[in-house]
């Protein structure tokens, strides 16, 4: 059984729409979040879902895993769960409220098998502060896509295409 090992709360500067299109977006994973993955291979993608193996650093041990991600957007919220190659699951579930045009909070909770109390704490804590990053990196590729956006150089058709990402938004502001 799956048990809540960490909620992480925080406003992210994005439109709800801008989060949207970065969920769908499974080939960014790599490029933007180098640090914690390295590839990315889709298996199947529908309008709702999509799932793909990904490999994660270092290279000299490379790990692989399942990553699904099931999107509800009526309900403004998605699960993202991973399979290990140990079998080991885990789901975490995002939830969406748009707070102004560019404003969203989000509440992500984190839920994973664990053996004892200690492990759910060292689970949480390494949930935390993995999503403040992938967070931080999201929230800093998606306000420089909406900069580009506004300033009319980018269309906002719902998947980026790859040469605007790896032209203009590898860039540091
Ligand atoms: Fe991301």
């Amino acid at each position: 059984m799956l048990t809540l090992v960490a909620t992480y709360r925080r406003t992210i500067h994005a439109s709800l729409e801008r989060i949207w299109e970065n969920v769908r977006d499974w080939e960014h994973l790599p490029w933007l979040h180098r640090a914690f993955f390295s590839q990315i291979t889709l298996l199947e993608e529908t309008s709702t879902s999509w799932r793909a193996r990904v490999v994660m650093p270092p290279v000299t041990a490379p790990r692989e895993a399942l990553v699904e991600v099931e999107m509800d957007q009526p309900q403004a919220r998605y699960w993202s769960r991973t399979l290990t190659e140990q079998g080991v699951g885990g789901e975490i579930l995002t939830k969406l409220t748009p707070v102004k045009e560019r404003e969203t909070h989000i509440v992500v909770e984190f839920r994973g098998l664990v053996a004892n109390p200690q492990h759910a704490e060292q689970l949480g804590a390494m949930y935390l502060r993995l999503y403040e990053q992938l967070w931080d990196e999201d929230e800093r590729m998606m306000m420089r896509r909406q900069g580009l956006i506004d300033a009319g150089r980018i269309g906002s058709e719902a998947k980026p295409k790859k040469n605007n990402r790896t032209s203009e938004l590898t860039q540091q502001p």
